[in-house]
C-alpha cells in the first residue's frame, strides 16, 4: 500500500518524507487555504515547492466546475511538474474532464467519492486513482470502511486499474483497516501517520533493553 500525505504544510511533508516512507502527497482547496496560499502564482509555487520535496505524485485539485475550465486548468497544473496528478470533482463535468486527461496521458485523482457507483465512473474515465473520503462517510453514521471493500471487490470483479486512495483519514487505526480493506493508497495527517508508531510496549521494552545494557556497560 502507498502512503501518501494530506496537508500542504511543507514542514509536515519534509517531516514524513525524512522517514522514508511517503509516496505521495495530496491537498485540496481548503487544505491550501490552512496554509493561507492564495493567487495562482503563489498556490502554483506553492505545488512546485512540495513537488521538489517529493518525487512521488502530488494531487493538485482543480477549481473550475466546467469542463472546458477543469481542462484549462488541469492542463496547467500538469505542467508544473512531472509527478503532478490533477485532482478532479466527482461531478458530470468533472468525470468528462477525467476522460479527456485520461486521452491526453495526464494522471488524475478522482476526489469526493462517497458511494460506489461513484467510483465506477471514476474508473471507467479512467482516472488514475479514485478518493473515497473515510471520514466524512464515518461522519453520517455511515461505514466508510465498507466502502472501500465494496469498491475493491468490485474493480477486482471488473478488472479496472484505477488505485483505491482512502482519503479523509483521520486517525492511525483507520490507516491498517484501509490496508486491510483493501486501499492501494492511503492518505492522512501527519498526525495520523506519527499514531502508528505508539505502542506502550514497544516503550516499555526498549527501556528495558537499554537498563540492562547500561547494568554492564555503564
Ligand atoms: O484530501 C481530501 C480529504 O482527505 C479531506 O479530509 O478530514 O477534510 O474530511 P477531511
Amino acid at each position: 500500500m502507498k502512503f501518501f500525505i494530506d496537508t500542504a504544510n511543507l514542514n509536515d511533508i519534509r517531516e514524513a518524507a525524512e522517514l522514508g516512507i511517503l509516496d505521495g502527497v495530496t491537498t485540496n482547496p481548503s487544505l491550501m487555504a490552512k496554509e493561507g496560499i492564495s493567487g495562482q502564482s503563489n498556490i502554483e509555487k506553492h505545488y512546485k515547492a512540495i513537488c521538489e520535496i517529493v518525487p512521488g505524485d502530488v494531487s493538485a485539485e482543480v477549481i473550475a466546475t466546467d469542463f472546458k475550465g477543469m481542462v484549462e486548468e488541469g492542463k496547467r497544473l500538469a505542467e508544473l511538474a512531472d509527478n503532478i496528478v490533477v485532482k478532479v470533482p466527482m461531478i458530470k463535468e468533472g468525470v468528462k474532464a477525467i476522460s479527456h486527461f485520461t486521452e491526453i496521458g495526464i494522471p488524475t485523482n478522482c476526489t469526493l467519492v462517497f458511494s460506489a457507483a461513484q467510483a465506477i465512473l471514476a474508473a471507467k474515465a479512467g482516472a488514475t486513482y479514485v478518493s473515497p473520503f473515510i471520514g466524512r462517510i464515518d461522519d453520517t453514521n455511515w461505514d466508510g470502511m465498507k466502502l472501500i471493500k465494496h469498491i475493491a471487490e468490485i474493480y477486482a470483479i471488473q478488472g479496472y486499474e484505477t488505485e483505491i486512495l482512502a482519503a479523509s483519514i483521520r486517525s492511525s487505526r483507520q490507516i491498517s483497516d484501509a490496508a486491510r480493506n483493501g486501499a492501494d493508497v492511503v492518505t492522512c495527517p501527519l498526525s495520523s501517520i506519527m499514531g502508528m508508531f505508539n505502542h506502550p510496549l514497544t516503550d516499555i521494552g526498549l527501556e528495558k533493553f537499554l537498563a540492562d545494557y547500561r547494568k554492564l556497560n555503564g
